[in-house]
Parts: structure tokens; sequence; C-alpha cells
């Protein structure tokens, strides 16, 4: 068996994403540059299933893009909550829009455009779920920002951990800064002790990290 066979299994045996999400996937694939760097069906149910088990009230996801993980954040998530999102690329605002306007769960968004670094502090209080998923280069500076606003008990999602596989290159070139970022950042977690954490192979890597 393929292992498209395989996932063309897991998705048709998993929920569907709805209208709306595969209009927003459709759209992304005919007309942005990267929509591989959407999280997608698999990854966006398994996104909403966490909110389900672990019914944050407050959520943080760094790296909105398309607000595709976004919406399937807040699908899974409960009337009067909130998830916030930043974004550094002004130009997805309308995009953004476009979807987040049209779910029924957008007042539980808030889309912040500009850098993560400098829109962090100023969101103060504490979170329940963080979904790391913006530059590879400053995930261990994200992860430092962030940590002291994570409630114990809490979760750390971060995205792309696996990195296409190019963890386990034995040669990483220093120009590689992505790599490097993601390496220094999986050496970082493991190390340590304030945390629990497990690397999912699933998709292009998904850590969970959870804060003791
Ligand atoms: C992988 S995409 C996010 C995908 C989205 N989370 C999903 O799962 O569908 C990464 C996004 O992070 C944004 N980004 C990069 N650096 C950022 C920063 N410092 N602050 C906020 N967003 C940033 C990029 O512009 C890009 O849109």
């Amino acid at each position: 068996m393929e292992m498209s066979d395989v996932n063309d299994y897991i998705l048709a045996h998993s929920d569907n994403e709805g209208a709306l999400l595969s209009a927003l996937n459709r759209d992304a694939n005919v007309n942005l540059l990267y929509p591989r760097m959407l999280s997608g069906h698999l990854q966006g149910r398994i996104l909403k299933m966490f909110c389900r088990m672990l019914r944050p009230k407050r959520v943080l996801e760094i790296g909105t893009y398309t607000a595709y993980a976004t919406l399937c954040m807040a699908e899974g998530m409960e009337e009067g909550t909130k998830i916030h999102t930043i974004e550094i690329n002004d130009e997805m605002e309308d995009f953004i829009q476009k979807y987040v306007s049209q779910s029924p769960h957008r007042e539980k968004i808030e889309v912040h455009y500009g850098d993560a670094m400098e829109i962090i502090p100023k969101l103060g209080g504490t979170f329940d779920m963080v979904f790391i998923d913006a530059n590879k280069r400053f995930y261990s500076a994200y992860y430092d920002l962030v940590f002291p606003m994570v409630r114990p008990g809490g979760l750390i999602l971060a995205d792309n951990t696996l990195w296409d596989g190019k963890v386990t290159e034995e040669h990483v070139p220093s120009a590689d800064k992505q790599t490097l970022g993601i390496l220094a950042f999986n050496d970082k977690i493991k190390a340590d002790e304030r945390v629990e954490k497990v690397i999912l192979p699933l998709r292009d890597g998904l850590t969970m990290i959870w804060k003791k």
C-alpha cells in the first residue's frame, strides 16, 4: 500500500474539513505562493480535537498565514473563548478576513498584524494553549517569550519540527538558518525539565509540549 493511499484512507475515515475550509484550501492553492504552509485537512482536524479535549479558554497562534488552523481551533473551542493569532504579513489581511468573516466561529477569533515578538508582550494574560508556526529561525525566541504566559498544565504545540526530514541530516550548512533554528529548538525542548514533550510524526512533525 502506498503512503498516499494510507493518507487518503485516513482522511476518508476522519471528519470532513467542511465547505469553508475546503474553499479556503482551493483558493490558497490557486492564488497564494506557498499553499503548502497551511495546516491542511488532517492537521486541522487534530488541532480542533486538541481544543475539544483541552477546552482552552485562551489560545495563541504565532503565524496565521491563511487562518486555516485558526478556523480549525476556533471550531473546537467553546463559546465565549478567544484565539489570538498573529501574522506579520499584512498582505494576507484580505484573504484572512474573507474566510474568518464567513465562519460561525468568527467571534472567537482576534487577528493581530505585526511581528509576534512585539505583539505577544502587549497581549498580556495567560494562555491555555499556544501553537507556534511562524519563522523557523525564531522558534526558540517565540518559546522563551511565550513560556511565562502559559499556565501550568497548558500545552504548547510547535509545527514543522521534523522540517522535511532535514533534522536528521549529518551536515547542515551554516547558511540554512531555518533547519538550524529547528535543530536548536528541538534540543532546547528536549533539555527543558519544566516541560514534558513528544514529537508526533504527523505531517512535518508536530511537537507537543506540556508545561508542568
Ligand atoms: C507556516 S505559516 C502559518 C500556517 C498556519 N498556522 C496554518 O497552520 O495554517 C507561517 C506564517 O508565519 C508568518 N510569520 C513569520 N514570522 C512571523 C512573525 N515574527 N510574527 C508573526 N507572523 C510571522 C508568515 O508570514 C507566515 O504567514
